[in-house]
């Protein structure tokens, strides 16, 4: 007999397979038994008959528990009421392994309670879909750079030196010297850029968040990519097909799981170039048209990046905000050095900055300057400072964090069920 994924079912239409999974659900009508059995792959209805297996089977199947472990054996029969298409008709019934009390149940439970069984709440169809989604966006994400000519260049995790501010550092002993896990690949993918041209990275970023927001992770994975001779016009050209690639990639692949999480679609439809850009001034003036009190010079929170993306119905890219509020590799407006030469995107519905990112300080002198008035120490920078010695040229680049991104395709209200173990202010467990 053919061990067979529910995910292959329809190529098996007719003939006898097994299947090795687990119980989701059951539920029966006398005579009949139906099993919901999972593998991995999908969810199939499996039908026990009363008749056809005889009392011994069927008394099995109804002593089944949730989520143990079995091995189905049966007839595969096109069903065009189920979601799959396909059910099994059941002529053989193993138990593998019986759970006992299985914590979560089908009712309704808090998010707190599931949180602290992520482990297993990781089965659920909903978890599945999500995470799918993000294994999807992942592959967009690589292939588009993959096939733009981008070299992966992959950054470290324990770092000398801080790169986006010192108060979201999280401090490890490194052998007797402090270290800090990174915030940030960019300072060495501008090395890379340096040597490869076109550069990203991608991997897990560290941020000692002290507020608990629904977009804020403490671990979360960002892609990054760095460009030699870019600037900020060239870094928002790039953001912006990056996105556009990205977001319809996912409604390509994965429209049965965005359909079964009832994302609207539409919404992420619209996500087509041009976007919007509008300058950090704009932005300011559109706020205090809404009532909003911030003067020029603050960074815009949660609340107001909100409101300015409900006057867009897709991502809208905010160029040029103050250099003060921004980190201190940016590139100063040489139209107006209050300026930094930067960008962020802001995703539609209210997500939040998906993307920050601009073009670099590249002069030697200046970018000596800006760390000494950051108050960094200098040492921790002098590699940094060597590549404006040999051979800087202007660059730009930008990072997108997957959590958020995932978060918004998805349409859900926090981050937190984004990654398989998220990582938050008050969450180290599991
Ligand atoms: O805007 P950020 O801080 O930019 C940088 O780190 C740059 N060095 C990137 C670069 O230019 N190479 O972070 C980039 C993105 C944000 O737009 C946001 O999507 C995400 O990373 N992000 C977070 N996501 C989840 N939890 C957090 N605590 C995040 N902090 C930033
Ligand atoms: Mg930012």
């Amino acid at each position: 007999m053919a061990n067979v994924y529910v995910e292959e079912i329809a190529r098996y239409s007719g003939q006898t397979v097994t299947l090795r999974g687990w119980l989701y659900q059951k539920r029966s009508s006398g005579k009949l038994q139906f099993l919901q059995v999972r593998d991995g792959t999908g969810t199939i209805q499996c039908v026990v008959e009363r008749s056809l297996v005889g009392e011994e089977f069927f008394a099995l199947a109804d002593r089944l528990t949730q989520e143990s472990a079995i091995m189905v054996t049966g007839t595969v029969q096109e069903d065009k009421r189920s979601p799959l298409g396909f059910e099994l008709h059941v002529t053989d019934l193993q138990l593998v392994h019986e759970a006992l009390d299985y914590p979560i149940s089908p009712k309704e439970h808090g998010t707190g309670f599931l949180m602290e069984r992520r482990h297993l709440w990781l089965r659920s169809s909903r978890q599945h879909a999500i995470l799918r989604v993000r294994h999807q966006l992942i592959r967009a994400i690589r292939d588009f750079f993959d096939s733009a000519g981008f070299t992966l260049l992959d950054a470290p995790i324990f770092t000398p030196a801080a790169c986006e501010g010192t108060t979201t550092l999280f401090q490890t002993d490194y052998f007797g010297q402090p270290a800090f896990l990174t915030q940030s690949g960019q300072l060495y993918l501008e090395a890379g850029a340096f040597a490869f041209g076109k550069v990203y990275c991608f991997g897990p970023t560290f941020r000692a968040e002290k507020s608990k927001t629904r977009r804020h992770l403490t671990e979360f994975w960002m892609v990054e990519p760095e460009v030699a001779y870019l600037d900020l016009a060239g870094d928002m050209d790039l953001a912006e097909d990056f996105l556009e690639s990205i977001v319809q990639n996912v409604i390509e692949h994965r429209g049965a799981e965005l359909k079964f999480l009832e994302r609207d679609l539409t919404l992420l439809e619209r996500v087509r170039k041009p976007f919007p850009r509008i300058s950090y001034q704009e932005a300011l003036d559109l706020l205090q048209a809404k009532g909003k009190e911030i003067s020029w010079g603050q960074d815009f929170g949660g609340d107001e990046e909100t409101l300015i993306s409900e006057n867009f119905d897709r991502p809208v890219l905010i160029h040029r905000y103050p250099a003060q509020c921004k980190a201190f590799y940016m590139k100063n407006d040489p139209a107006d050095p209050r300026l930094a030469l930067c960008l962020d995107v802001l995703a539609p519905e209210g997500y939040g900055e998906v993307i920050g990112g601009g073009q670099r300080e590249d002069d030697l002198e200046t970018l000596e300057k800006k760390i000494a008035d950051h108050g960094l120490p200098r040492e921790a920078f002098e590699w940094y400072l060597d590549l404006r010695k040999y051979g800087s040229v202007p660059h730009a680049g930008f990072g997108l964090g997957l959590e958020r991104t995932v978060a918004w395709i998805c349409g859900l209200p926090h981050v937190r069920e984004t990654i398989p173990f998220p990582r938050l202010l008050d969450r180290l467990k599991p």
